[in-house]
């Protein structure tokens, strides 16, 4: 079953963007669209809009808007749960212990601070699709194109 997921390295985890490709392909996850640019807060709190309220939602916010992000387009057999596999568990430190050649263990910090985002249902990676491909409203995006 090929399947579309969307992929987000995230502000701390830029610097290691060329690991990280390295790691999408070598596990035969196709990049079907890629994009680079800074979101404001705004922006930040619209893509996690599902999060609104939750005591980590500032936090993550604020992290998502701080730098830029690389959005992904995944395509593959599988894609949404594999891409969830190799990011490992939310938490980076959890990660460490579970799951230590996860994305998660390898390059995040914490359980907000934790390198990369993956859709967490088919419903999410078409609105996160939408969001980063489709919406004209990203047009506005600060920086890169
Ligand atoms: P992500 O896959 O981007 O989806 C939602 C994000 O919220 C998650 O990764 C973390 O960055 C953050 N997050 C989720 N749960 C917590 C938590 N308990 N404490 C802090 N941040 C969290």
């Amino acid at each position: 079953l090929q399947e579309t997921t969307l992929a987000m390295i995230k502000p701390d985890a830029f610097q290691h963007t060329g690991q990280i490709l390295e790691c999408i392909t070598a596990n035969g996850l196709l990049i079907k669209n890629l994009r680079m640019c800074q979101l404001s807060v705004p922006q930040a709190e619209e893509f996690y809009k599902c999060h609104r309220g939750k005591p980590f939602f500032p936090c993550l916010t604020q992290l998502i808007a701080s730098g830029p992000v690389v959005a992904m387009e995944l395509v593959g057999e599988n894609a949404l749960c594999r891409w969830r596999m190799l990011l490992g568990p939310t938490s980076a430190e959890v990660a460490r212990i579970k799951a230590p050649s996860s994305i998660r263990a390898q390059f995040g910090t914490d359980c907000t601070r934790n390198a990369c985002h993956g859709s967490d249902s088919h419903e999410s990676a078409r609105l996160e699709t939408c969001f980063f491909f489709i919406d004209r409203k990203l047009g506005m995006c600060a920086r890169f194109r």
